[in-house]
């Protein structure tokens, strides 16, 4: 890990990054912060070793040029504007599994909002035994311990408020991004990201949920394995340029957030209704794998709980976990 930044040298970058394309005097920088001169230059100088490039001109000051391509603390504390997403923030060059070390950090009494981040897994995992793709800073990889209040029965509602979030800022980047039941965010019938739920809980409570999110944003298509690809997208891949991936983990901390929140006061209610609305599921014809058999029907609503209501021959089926292929349209949504 790199040395961990002094709490003044996050502050001249926050500093730096508000004023955007602008220069901003030493002077005001060090009457802001109450730093002196030689403080400032000296950690103009700390960020520009961490891999800031910073332009400084005699009669105007700094100006933030370019911002390294990492999710260290240094580049994500500046941009979050959160009260608990990411402000404990564990990064790591490369791990297993960032679901992995969150769920022993929960063990070990993680607080609410805590993130693993990672430029890398080696052991990525994905849902229903499958692996996930992670190759090195091409992609973001984090997992948020939550601490919800909430029984047992209601935690599956938190993939849908995740899903409901990563859709929203991959929507800000620019992706048409849509869910497909019950948690993958598709771009052009492609899958961008994924979301693994994994909880442990008492009888009458959870303890704690971690969500795993894995966002493709800069992979091209020789970075995904054979076998996905055809099925894979990055947001690179949709918008024709790179993103930068510290500005789109912090929409994802930010959004996360928001919706955690208004679902602990609002309840599933607006969560269902915006999914619903990104839904890219609902309205079709689906054939959903549920333990070893097919169900064939029109993809209908979700119910209170997020399991999938699909229309068969033979009645309505609920149904609370499975592979869903999309067949085709059957009414606009
Ligand atoms: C899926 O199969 O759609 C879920 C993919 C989840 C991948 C993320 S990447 C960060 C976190 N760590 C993991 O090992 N998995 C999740």
């Amino acid at each position: 890990m790199p040395p961990e930044p002094s709490n003044s040298e996050e502050l001249v970058l926050s500093f730096l990054a508000e004023a955007g394309d602008e220069f901003v005097s030493g002077e005001a920088i060090s009457d802001k912060l109450g730093l002196t001169r030689a403080a400032v230059w000296k950690h103009v100088e700390a960020l520009r070793a961490h891999g800031y490039r910073i332009d400084a001109l005699p009669a105007r000051g700094y100006r933030l040029a370019e911002v390294p391509d990492r999710l260290t603390p240094l580049e994500l504390r500046p941009l979050l504007n959160t009260h608990d997403v990411g402000q404990v923030l564990h990064w790591h060059e490369e791990i297993g599994s960032t679901n992995d070390r969150a769920r022993e950090l929960a063990e070990e009494g993680a607080e609410h909002g805590e993130v693993v981040i990672a430029e890398a897994q080696t052991a990525g995992r994905g849902r229903r035994g499958r692996g996930w793709s992670s190759p090195p800073r091409r992609n973001l990889y984090f997992s948020v311990v939550l601490r919800p209040e909430l029984p047992p029965a209601r935690a599956p509602e938190l993939t849908l408020v995740a899903s409901v979030a990563v859709c929203e800022a991959l929507r800000q980047a620019g992706v048409e991004a849509g869910i497909k039941w019950p948690n993958d965010l598709h771009a052009s019938g492609r899958k961008i990201a994924g979301i693994l739920t994994e909880l442990a809980a008492e009888p009458e409570r959870v303890s704690w949920v971690v969500l795993g999110i894995g966002v493709n944003v800069n992979a091209r298509a020789e970075d995904f394995p054979e076998d996905v690809r055809a099925e894979a997208t990055s947001v690179l891949l949709e918008r024709g340029q790179p993103a930068p991936r510290a500005l789109l983990a912090a929409a994802c901390f930010t959004a996360l957030e928001e919706w955690i929140d208004r679902h602990a006061e609002e309840g599933f209610g607006p969560v269902a209704a915006a999914w619903r609305k990104r839904s890219v599921t609902l309205g079709r014809e689906v054939v959903v794998k549920v333990e070893g058999r097919d169900v064939v029907g029109t993809a209908e609503d979700i119910d209170e709980t997020g399991a999938l209501l699909v229309r068969t021959r033979a009645g309505r089926e609920r149904i609370l976990t499975g592979d869903v292929a999309l067949l085709r349209t059957v009414r606009a949504t």
